[in-house]
């Protein structure tokens, strides 16, 4: 094939990158856009402070652009995300207890009810772990809440869009380490307990190395009855960045339940990092990394 898409389309899988909402005027970049991809991530547009800049008020305007473009174009989208501790709204970074709950279930029905029927999967909670040898929940205000609060935002979710695939997503979760063993036990819990969920996303934001268990953790991960998916691929440009994405694009496709791969951007100069993680060049030229990956799928 001679596309990311049709390439990943081959064995029922997509390929997707994440864009903001700003870049869809460009014709250059919806060019490539729309010839490679076929699954869409808002970068920005569908989080928090995004959606409800002011209690119960809520602004769609930049996410429904990106998620009529793709659509439009015969593209999926992928939701992100409905709770993070991260890009709060300011009058929510305030709140805490019984009112801040109320508010964050209030947020993910309202958001989650809005895109209802449009949306392949949702990232209801992101990055909800802490890093290090914890293997525990990361302080926020929203873990002050209780414990409780992931499977909680799960249920509303499901409430408010039964179609939507339900994904917990987070990152340095890219071999079996204390971060994502502790994900895993939380998604053994959900899985016997009847709690909502229908896939894990692994961000994989990557340096200049892959841990070697990294298709065996997305399997241990998949073994529990779920999907996975690789939802913000990017590797630091090096010597090595085309090894990596083929050896992610692979890992993907040994795993029956990996249903698609997102780069967490198109070019280079749009990216939010600063290392070139990216498959095209800022002229929008394929890379190496291109057509390694073209070529594992
Ligand atoms: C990043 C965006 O790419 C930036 O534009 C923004 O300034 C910060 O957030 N993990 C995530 C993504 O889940 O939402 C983040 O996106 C990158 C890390």
């Amino acid at each position: 094939e001679s596309t990311l898409g049709a390439a990943a389309a081959q064995t029922g899988r997509y390929f997707g990158a994440a864009v903001p909402a700003g870049r869809l005027s460009e014709s250059a970049y919806t060019t490539i856009l729309n010839r490679e991809f076929n699954m869409i991530t808002a970068e920005n547009e569908m989080k928090m402070d995004a959606t409800e800049p002011s209690q119960n008020q809520f602004n769609f305007t930049s996410g429904d652009r990106i998620a009529n473009w793709a659509i439009s174009n015969g593209k999926r989208v992928r939701g992100h995300t409905l709770a993070w501790h991260a890009q709060q709204p300011g009058w929510m970074q305030n709140m805490s207890g019984s009112a801040l709950r109320s508010a964050l279930l209030n947020h993910v029905t309202k958001v989650a009810e809005h895109y209802r029927g449009k949306v392949y999967a949702w990232d209801v909670v992101n990055e909800a772990f802490a890093d290090g040898g914890s293997g525990g929940r990361r302080d926020s205000n929203l873990q002050r809440t209780g414990n409780d609060w992931i499977e909680a935002a799960f249920r509303a979710a499901r409430a408010a869009d039964p179609g939507a695939k339900l994904c917990y997503n987070d990152y340095n979760t890219d071999g079996i380490n204390a971060k994502s063993t502790g994900i895993y036990n939380m998604v053994r819990d959900f899985k016997a307990r009847g709690v909502p969920i229908d896939c894990v996303g692994f961000q994989s934001h990557l340096g200049t190395t892959l841990s070697g268990d990294y298709q065996a953790n997305l399997q241990r991960f998949a073994d529990l009855g779920v999907d996975v998916q690789i939802t913000e691929l990017d590797v630091e440009q090096g010597s090595n960045q085309a090894n990596i994405y083929a050896a992610v694009t692979r890992a993907c496709l040994a795993v029956s339940r990996c249903t698609g791969i997102t780069a967490w951007g198109v070019r280079d100069d749009t990216s939010w990092r600063d290392d070139n993680p990216l498959l095209f060049d800022r002229s929008g030229n394929k890379k190496a990394a291109y057509y390694s990956v073209l070529d594992a799928l």
